[in-house]
């Protein structure tokens, strides 16, 4: 992968509701992380847009910082017209708070109602842009892992979907993963290992796959 610019997403994003008070969730980071050192161990340029994690990135990578969907999918904008391959680690909200309060909300009424709009979905942006990079998205799932997935796959536009069951402490904030990769016509068991083995195996398959595009296209 000399010479061939990876951009990575990792982390969880950050959705304020008001000053002191945001919506969140478990990804600590590690995967995307370990997805931009095996990429740097390949020979790739390393783009990483990170969620608020506790990680330091690898030496090598250049780092860009951001807290909501709104503000990684800007970051993802501008990287990507020098970008070619762009892998979707990171777990982004679905739905944000529809205001954000200027001040802190006061505990008043014994319920309140917090109303949520969806978020931008990067990965799906990037994967039906006309010139798009290769275009790698994870998929976390409690259930029916390979139909969500490969529904993904096809919604998103994504040349690999990277499928992981989650719950019972598996995929979010653990060391270790295992995925199962998903191309249109095919797909590839990576087993549960530590999350940088898992990483090295799934940039092998990419760079294959994209060698492949790349020739197809000649
Ligand atoms: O960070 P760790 O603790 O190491 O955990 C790793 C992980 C479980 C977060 C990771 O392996 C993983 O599964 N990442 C994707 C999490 C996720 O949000 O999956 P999803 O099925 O909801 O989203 C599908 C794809 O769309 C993902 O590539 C996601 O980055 C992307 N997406 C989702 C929502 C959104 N608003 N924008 C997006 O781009």
């Amino acid at each position: 992968m000399s010479g061939c610019r990876v951009l990575i997403t990792a982390g969880p994003t950050r959705e304020p509701i008001d000053p002191v008070r945001f919506i969140s969730n478990r990804s600590s980071g590690k995967m995307g992380y370990a997805v931009a050192q095996a990429s740097l161990e390949f020979g790739a340029e390393v783009c990483l847009v990170s969620g608020p994690v506790a990680l330091s990135p690898p030496e090598s990578a250049r780092l860009v910082t951001v807290e909501s969907a709104r503000e990684m999918l800007a970051a993802v904008l501008e990287e990507i017209p020098t970008t070619d391959i762009f892998v979707a680690t990171a777990a982004v909200a679905d739905y944000v708070p529809a205001v954000v309060a200027d001040q802190k909300l006061k505990k008043t009424e014994d319920e309140m109602t917090l109303t949520l709009t969806k978020a931008p979905d990067i990965l799906k942006t990037v994967g039906h842009m006309e010139n798009r990079p290769f275009c790698v998205g994870f998929a976390a799932e409690t259930q029916n892992v390979a139909e969500y997935a490969r529904g993904k796959l096809i919604k998103k536009n994504c040349d690999l979907i990277a499928a992981n069951q989650v719950g019972d402490g598996r995929a979010f904030d653990s060391d270790t993963n295992a995925l199962q990769v998903f191309w249109r016509d095919g797909d590839y068991v990576i087993p549960r290992q530590d999350k940088i083995q898992v990483a090295r195996s799934l940039m092998g398959l990419v760079a294959e796959h994209y060698q492949q595009a790349q020739t197809d296209t000649l």
